[in-house]
């Protein structure tokens, strides 16, 4: 593999372990990492060699909430909800019907799409969740398309009780034989806690089955109203607890919690439980913005995605989602940076603490090489021009994708 030199970069913002922001700088790539990170005067000579024009560079986006797989159209959902309509769990079952009908290439061709599209738009790592199967079979098909795509597959059983079936059976089956079945193709396992979903202790059930199979725990909570969802994600160690719009006081000291305990030494890992907010979901369903000031505020770490689906929110773009973050929900500029790549790399535990190799989300030595630079002069253009394409070139893993 040849290392490239990306020159003349007129701010880089590395989002590393010291929080670095350097002008004029330049990166080498090399073997699909980074293999230097510094001032463009003393850079190291590569194989070839890219000049960023004083263009702003950052890492590429880790969107770490995503359901891809699916086939059909719910853009007639989406246009009764702008016009009164409230969004509800039911319609994740018109996405369960048409994905079942489709073939394999099919899912494939559409996932292919949207992660081209994504990619286009600075992203350059994704998770993908299963959800829309909801059989054994159908399940076992997303994960394995799943992970043609990227290595970070959750398994999402428990995302909807299918219609006609009972819950306590449809839990048993998720928690059984649909595990056993999707475990090898996965490394998460999910659950939609919420009313007109999973109940706390069926959420629970699936969660210690998923964990019991060596897989890591991400729940989606507290996204339609108050619930347990936080509190569960928090006791279980759950990397990532997902939408969190309503959050109350207690809600937000218990993923601190998990913080200081992380930080103080007093649980196994680096990390607490990320909080995921979901500004493009929260739009397109009229929901409220998890409070994510209180939520830095109070030392949790937060990851924003833009959690592609049909249903809730049918984007890719996770600029849109940086600069909503920063507009409507009060995060400055550099914590939302930090929210849209090293947290999300902190929620699949792919950052640079996490002991994983070739990390995600930081322009670093040893880094992943996945690096986006912008038609700006800086990246606070993302917020400061929304809705402008700025993307002009993305490299993952040392190669050039858009
Ligand atoms: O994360 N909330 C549950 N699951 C998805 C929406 C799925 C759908 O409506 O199809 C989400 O928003």
């Amino acid at each position: 593999m040849t290392s490239t030199l990306i020159t003349h970069i007129g701010e880089l913002t590395t989002m590393d372990d010291d929080d670095r922001q350097l002008t004029d700088a330049a990166v080498v790539l090399d073997g699909g990492t980074f293999a230097w990170v510094g001032r463009a005067a003393d850079a190291p000579a590569a194989d070839e060699r890219h000049d960023a024009a004083g263009r702003a560079a950052l890492p590429g986006w880790v969107d770490s909430h995503s359901h891809l797989i699916f086939a059909g159209d719910r853009s007639a959902e989406f246009e009764a909800r702008m016009a009164g309509a409230d969004y509800a769990a039911g319609g994740i079952g018109v996405t369960v019907d048409a994905t079942r009908k489709a073939t394999d290439d099919q899912l494939r061709a559409g996932a292919a799409r949207l992660i081209d599209e994504a990619r286009r738009q600075g992203t350059t790592a994704m998770e993908i969740k299963t959800g829309y199967g909801l059989d054994v079979d159908t399940e076992v098909r997303l994960a394995t398309i799943a992970g043609e795509f990227g290595d970070e597959v959750t398994f999402l059983g428990a995302h909807l009780v299918p219609a006609g079936s009972n819950a306590d059976e449809y839990t048993n089956l998720v928690a059984g034989p649909m595990l056993d079945a999707v475990a090898p193709h996965a490394g998460w396992i999910d659950v939609f806690c919420e009313r007109g979903a999973f109940t706390t202790e069926q959420s629970r059930r699936v969660l210690e089955a998923g964990r019991a199979k060596g897989l890591g725990l991400r729940v989606h909570g507290n996204q339609l109203g108050p619930g347990d969802g936080i509190a569960l994600a928090a006791e279980l160690g759950a990397a990532s607890v997902d939408h969190c719009n309503y959050l109350s006081d207690a809600d937000i000291d218990a993923l601190a919690g998990t913080w200081d305990d992380a930080r103080g030494g007093r649980s196994a890992g680096p990390h607490g439980t990320v909080a995921t907010l979901l500004p493009a979901c929260d739009l397109s369903t009229r929901q409220p913005f998890g409070p994510a000031r209180e939520l830095v505020d109070a030392g949790v770490e937060v990851a924003l995605a833009a959690n592609c689906n049909p249903g809730s929110s049918f984007t890719t773009s996770m600029p849109f989602v940086v600069a909503t973050a920063v507009l409507q929900m009060k995060l400055t500029l550099r914590e939302a940076l930090r929210a849209a790549t090293r947290g999300g790399a902190v929620a699949l535990r792919r950052d640079t603490s996490s002991g994983t190799p070739r990390p995600l989300g930081s322009v670093a030595v040893g880094c992943r090489a996945d690096l986006q630079l912008l038609d700006a002069p800086s990246a606070v253009h993302l917020a400061y021009r929304p809705g402008v394409p700025l993307t002009a070139d993305v490299w993952r893993a040392g190669v050039r994708v858009a």
